[in-house]
């Protein structure tokens, strides 16, 4: 199949021009069940995308030099990269730590324009909480500046004269992200203990530079870590916390403070979970955190350019999630955004999050299609791949299903779920009504029905609201739950909410959904594909910026209007029925 044509119709990431479309973005797995032989070309999924813009690749920029800065208690990347760069796998491949981990969005933590937006808006929303937003946000989006602030009896502040200020002595270790030098510095102490979530990692702050430690996964004889240590006043020692998913749920496990109506502190709300939720599902007896988001590389590494020793595994730092769009954002705008990736680093993690989205994430079939009278009644199975619910973590993630039948001239008959050229759903009545929302379905019969995996939350007087700190409790969570993951089990925070609860088949790994199109008088044979797509940013989570002001949110705004917010395809199916 011609790549351009295939790329045009699925309009997968629809960024690049046909020509430059990567390998990697053209090929979402394709589930064809063989009720019948194919005999029309297959149909225009999503037609009503406009044409592909051709905005990638017209702004190359190489990336700056990582940071360099040391505080008491930590370095920026750029004093660990010197000996931790230029390593290759055993196929020749580059391994370099620096190389997939700067492009990543944990290094880009504290630089992401959708981040800091989402920060202005919280405090816009809430000005006399301004300090404890402020404070709050920084915990983990920029762990070593307000960790050192904290440190000195201080607290995190962002915004004037704060860590994003360039005047700030915090600000290098702040825009450094989550560097080298937080995780590998993490105790052991606490993990796995409510007092480690929403940021609360244990870090020494006794120990001076060069009897600083840094934690690995391997044992490392004296003379290789003395020279470590010479150099950059951190000595290596073995800690096998680091590979545990107890250490990424420090971070990875976020409550948030919310207020009522009189804008008291009302409370605390599971933000992100991902933790929990991989905690209660088969994962926890087979793969880490770090086993799916740190893929080993091929054979033997040796882990500093000084090292003679190869290490295996050597998992490699690419952090890879769901998030290819503002990975896209930072490849486009990286030169105002002084990113430190080049333009190549990050269309590379694209690449693997598009890859990682359309092969390790979930599956769609069709267990029976068949024509009945004037209606096709198709039953989908849907399977999640993922050690979490898909989609999981920050709460504007969604995931919903594109159903759409063709008739024998290639017209459109039944469409549910298209994606409309602004990235909202036709048929989503949230993206129509901010106060409205799409309730979770066990069948589907008209076009305007949608089924969306989401999280929609409500504030203390039972608003919709996409403001965390007003954001109380989910109405609906029907995000799909991982494999093993009992739904009936009372786990308040992690618990399905809305009308999944009483979908039977709606359990521990996927979801069960029916389709009945009416065809009416159309001619047969009909084509009926279904897809699963992923977007990152929810429609009403980026629109309900347009509500307030502030230059972090015009800035995001910006980037948001210049750069579709198209979905990635997740898994397709397609069959044939009714001649
Ligand atoms: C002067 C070179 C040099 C610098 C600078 C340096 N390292 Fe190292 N690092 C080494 C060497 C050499 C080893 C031992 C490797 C071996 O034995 O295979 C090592 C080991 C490690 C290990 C243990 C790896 C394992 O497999 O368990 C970690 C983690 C580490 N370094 C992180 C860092 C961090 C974080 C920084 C920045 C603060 C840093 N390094 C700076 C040279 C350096
Ligand atoms: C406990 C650590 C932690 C704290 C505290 C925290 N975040 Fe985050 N934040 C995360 C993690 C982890 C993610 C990534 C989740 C994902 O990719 O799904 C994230 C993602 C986000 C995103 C989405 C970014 C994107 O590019 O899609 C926004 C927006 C955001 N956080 C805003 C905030 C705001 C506002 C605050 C303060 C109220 C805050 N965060 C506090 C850990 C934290
Ligand atoms: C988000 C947390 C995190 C960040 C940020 C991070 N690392 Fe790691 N690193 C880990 C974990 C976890 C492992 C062990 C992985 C395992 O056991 O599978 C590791 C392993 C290593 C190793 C051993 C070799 C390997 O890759 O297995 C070295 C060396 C290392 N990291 C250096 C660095 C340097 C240098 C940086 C900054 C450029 C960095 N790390 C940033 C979490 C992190
Ligand atoms: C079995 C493999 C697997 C395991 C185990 C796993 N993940 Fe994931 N994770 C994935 C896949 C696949 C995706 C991409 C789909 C998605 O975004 O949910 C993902 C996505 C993510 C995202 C991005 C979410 C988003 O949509 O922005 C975060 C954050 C994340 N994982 C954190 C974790 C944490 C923390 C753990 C451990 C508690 C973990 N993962 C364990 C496979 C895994
Ligand atoms: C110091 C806090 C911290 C720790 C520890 C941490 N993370 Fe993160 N992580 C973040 C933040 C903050 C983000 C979101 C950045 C953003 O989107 O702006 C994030 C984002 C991610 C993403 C999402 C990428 C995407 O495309 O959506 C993945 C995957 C991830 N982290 C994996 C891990 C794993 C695996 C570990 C443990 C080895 C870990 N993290 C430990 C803070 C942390």
């Amino acid at each position: 199949m011609n790549r351009c044509w295939l790329f045009t119709l699925v309009a997968l990431f629809a960024l690049a021009a046909c020509g430059t479309v990567p390998s990697t973005t053209e090929s979402p797995p394709t589930v064809t069940v063989p009720l019948l032989p194919m005999n029309t070309p297959p149909p225009t999924a999503t037609a009503i995308l406009p044409p592909t813009q051709d905005i990638t690749s017209k702004i190359i920029h190489p990336g700056l030099p990582l940071l360099v800065g040391r505080g008491e208690l930590f370095s920026t990347s750029g004093a660990c990269a010197i000996c931790h760069t230029g390593l290759v796998d055993e196929t020749g491949v580059d391994a370099s730590i620096d190389t997939n981990w700067r492009s990543t969005m944990m290094a880009n933590a504290a630089r992401d324009p959708y981040f800091l937006a989402s920060v202005r808006g919280e405090v816009l929303a809430n000005p006399e909480l301004g300090p404890i937003i402020e404070d709050k946000c920084s915990t983990c989006h920029m762990p070593m500046a307000r960790f050192t602030a904290y440190a000195d009896g201080g607290e995190g502040k962002m915004f004037e004269d704060g860590f994003t200020d360039p005047g700030n002595a915090l600000h290098t270790l702040a825009m450094d992200g989550n560097s080298c030098t937080v995780c590998h510095q993490i105790r052991e102490t606490n993990l796995g203990l409510e007092s480690s979530y929403s940021g609360g990692f244990v870090i020494d702050t006794e120990l001076r530079s060069p009897n600083r430690l840094i934690f690995g996964p391997h044992t490392i004889d004296d003379d290789p870590a003395r020279i470590m240590q010479n150099v950059s006043g951190f000595r290596p020692e073995q800690g096998l916390h680091l590979s545990e998913s107890e250490l990424c749920a420090t971070c990875h496990t976020l409550y948030t403070p919310y207020v009522d109506a009189t804008g008291n502190i009302a409370g605390e709300f599971p933000e992100q979970t991902p933790y929990f939720e991989w905690f209660y599902s088969d994962y926890r007896r087979t793969q880490t955190c770090q086993d799916c988001h740190m893929p080993e590389a091929e054979g033997g590494v040796t882990v500093s350019n000084l090292s003679q020793v190869l290490r295996s595994p050597f998992s490699k730092h690419v952090f890879v999630g769901g998030n290819a769009y503002i990975i896209q954002v930072l490849k486009e705008f990286g030169e105002e955004l002084m990113v430190t990736a080049s333009s190549e680093q990050f269309e590379a993690t694209k690449e693997l999050t598009i890859e990682q989205l359309g092969s390790r994430t979930a599956t769609i079939t069709f267990d029976e299609v068949r024509l009945s009278g004037s209606r096709i009644i198709a039953d989908v199975v849907i399977e999640v791949l993922t050690g979490h619910k898909f989609p999981t973590g920050f709460p504007s993630r969604r995931a919903w299903i594109h159903f759409v039948v063709h008739d024998s001239d290639g017209e459109v008959i039944f469409e549910s779920g298209a994606v409309n050229p602004d990235g909202s759903i036709a048929g989503n009545d949230n993206d129509v009504e901010p106060g409205e929302y799409e309730q979770h379905y066990l069948a589907i019969v008209q076009p305007e029905q949608v089924q969306i995996y989401e999280a929609i939350i409500v504030d203390t007087e039972y608003r919709l609201t996409t403001t965390l700190l007003r954001a109380k409790g989910y109405v609906k969570d029907n995000r799909l739950l991982p494999s093993g993951f009992e739904k009936a089990a009372p786990y308040e925070d992690i618990a399905v909410h809305g009308m999944a609860r009483e979908d039977e088949d709606f359990q521990g790994g996927g979801d069960e959904i029916q389709y009945i199109a009416d065809v009416g008088s159309s001619e047969g044979p009909f084509v009926v594909t279904v897809e699963i797509l992923y977007q990152s940013i929810g429609y009403r989570w980026a629109e309900n910026f347009r509500l307030g002001n502030g230059s972090e949110i015009e800035r995001f705004l910006d980037y948001y209007n210049a750069i579709p917010n198209l979905p990635v395809v997740v898994a397709r199916a397609m069959v044939s029925v009714g001649e």
